[in-house]
């Protein structure tokens, strides 16, 4: 088989977002796209020459096809082994700790998340790097600059690669390791995990229904919650991956997993009502009459994290992406851990965890995860509540209101503002910006701002900054007016606005979030004027 040097032009528009290169499918498909932004990544990872790297993806439009130029590029760059998941599939949060089980120098996780999929859908590339985590700001820029001079990349031609064929292959000189893309994550999550009491629960006749939404996670639920834990076949739904997601956009929340939210309020609720999204890194959550918000769902954990098996040990120390609400900062302070407040994107949370500052972290996108892989992880999130509610013999709301009676409520809304005009989203912030400094002191209804500024975060770790992480205004411990861009939409720009208020009173723990929320939508308005601005009404999503 040849190995050949292929002449080419860069594209310009290969910058990296919040998680990966995230494009349309029609952009990936043109001519040497894949390849460019591939050969960028070899030349920026010379680890990779003679070691092992991970790839897989989460079974969408376009997934095998990228994964063989993926493993013939591969093949002709010096990587001596590639390990991938049996049919191109691997959650990312498989594909993380594959990484960290074969000490591989990188992954590669094709996926564009919770977008939809299919032709006229969304694909990207996620490369994560030694120990599982996402590829640093400072890795992403390089492969970015590199990518706008690229003049040739490398593959080996007319290479065949059998994806759906375990075992070992041989392509060059290269070794082709084809795995079972659940096996080994199925025994980590069986060492974190009472899966006997899990299984006794159920056997008791408590019930649980998760949504795959027909993207990657179907056959690890088959398997761990059908196959291991014996809960009956009904408790699954949309469990086999199609390319198109079966038309689903799959985003668990109250938006797209709108039925979801129905069947956990109807009279044949089961005891957890769960999903995961697209490349199964997210988690929704919900009890019989109750959608658990991000925020709290990390509090509720972080509160229980030592009834489980793999955290006997207890909350070592936790961290939030800044806008996520600050309910979990109330259970720090009370274990008297530490808790950080980190940019939005999960690779915030890696150095921490390396250095054991933390072991529990979440997103309010409907992420969470541990000390366990470098990445969200849906299933994982799913098992834990599975274990909290049979070592508490709890019902999720249960869980949650004996929570809010202790520790108060915070309640907790994102408006998204999709595809606004670039000009309007940048007018929006910078406006904003150039007032925030005026803001503390100033007092809106029944709330006064403490502080407003900017965020930029300094990693503890490795010293690094990140700026421009997104504007916040503060009202003390008791109220908080987010606003950030989106870093992984495809279309327009994304503004998001995230509304955060906290009550400690009795009578006010009952409350409909939207009711708690809705003075402070006035306030958020009168300080940001996106209706004014960008002469929307209302936003496009609310979670
Ligand atoms: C969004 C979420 C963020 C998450 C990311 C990847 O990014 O807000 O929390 O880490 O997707 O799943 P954003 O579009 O806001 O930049
Ligand atoms: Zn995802």
């Amino acid at each position: 088989m040849p190995m050949r040097e292929i002449a080419t032009k860069p594209y310009p528009d290969q910058r990296s977002g919040t998680a990966g290169l995230r494009k349309r499918v029609a952009v990936f498909q043109q001519p040497h796209y894949l390849e460019n932004f591939l050969q960028s990544v070899f030349d920026s990872v010379p680890e990779l020459r003679g070691h092992t790297l991970v790839i897989g993806g989460d079974g969408r439009y376009f997934n095998r096809q990228a994964i063989a130029t993926a493993v013939a590029m591969a093949a002709a760059n010096g990587v001596a082994r590639v390990v991938v998941g049996q049919g191109g599939l691997l959650s990312t949060p498989a594909a993380s700790h594959l990484i960290r089980l074969h000490r591989a120098a990188a992954g590669l996780i094709f996926t564009a998340s919770h977008n939809p999929a299919g032709a006229d859908g969304d694909f990207g590339v996620k490369l994560n790097v030694a120990g599982g985590g996402q590829a640093s700001e400072g890795l992403t820029e390089r492969i970015y600059e590199h990518s706008k001079s690229l003049g040739r990349y490398r593959i080996l031609e007319g290479a065949t690669v059998d994806l759906d064929r375990r075992g070992l292959q041989t392509l060059g000189a290269m070794e082709l390791d084809v795995v079972d893309p659940v096996d080994e994550y199925a025994r980590l999550m069986q060492k974190l995990f009472d899966f006997n009491r899990i299984r006794e629960w159920l056997k008791a006749g408590h019930s649980l229904r998760y949504d795959a939404l027909h993207a990657v996670t179907g056959p690890y639920a088959q398997r761990i919650f059908v196959e291991m834990l014996g809960a009956p076949l009904s408790s699954l739904q949309n469990a086999n991956p199609l390319e198109d997601f079966g038309g689903i956009h799959p985003d668990p929340n109250l938006i797209h997993a709108r039925h979801l939210h129905e069947l956990a309020h109807s009279d044949r609720a089961p005891d957890l009502v769960a999903a995961s999204d697209g490349d199964g890194d997210r988690n929704m959550i919900l009890g019989r009459g109750i959608f658990v918000s991000p925020g709290d769902s990390l509090a509720f954990l972080a509160a229980h994290l030592k009834e489980l098996p793999g955290y006997r040990d207890g909350l070592r120390g936790v961290a939030r992406s800044m806008p996520t609400s600050r309910a979990v900062d109330k259970v720090a302070k009370a274990m008297a851990v530490d808790s950080y407040e980190t940019p939005t994107g999960w690779k915030f949370f890696a150095n921490l965890l390396e250095m054991d500052r933390i072991n529990l972290c979440g997103e309010e996108s409907f992420g969470t995860s541990s000390s366990h892989v470098r990445e969200k992880d849906g299933i994982w999130a799913v098992l834990a509540w599975l274990n909290v509610l049979a070592a508490t013999r709890l019902s999720v709301r249960e869980v949650a209101e004996r929570h809010w009676r202790h520790y108060g409520r915070h309640y907790y809304g994102r408006h998204d503002y999709e595809e606004l005009p670039a000009t309007a989203a940048t007018t929006v912030m910078q406006d904003l910006a150039r007032t925030l400094y005026d803001l503390p002191g100033r007092k809106f209804g029944e709330w006064e701002v403490g502080a407003a500024d900017e965020f930029g975060y300094h990693d503890p770790v490795d010293g690094s900054l990140a700026v421009n992480q997104g504007l916040r205004v503060i009202f003390g411990d008791r109220a908080r007016i987010v606003l950030r861009l989106s870093g992984t939409g495809t279309r327009g720009v994304t503004l998001r606005l995230y509304l955060e208020r906290y009550e400690d009173h009795a009578t006010a723990l009952g409350w409909k979030t939207w009711e708690a929320l809705a003075p402070l939508v006035n306030v958020a308005e009168q300080i940001a004027r996106i209706g004014a601005i960008t002469g929307r009404k209302a936003p496009s999503v609310v979670t």
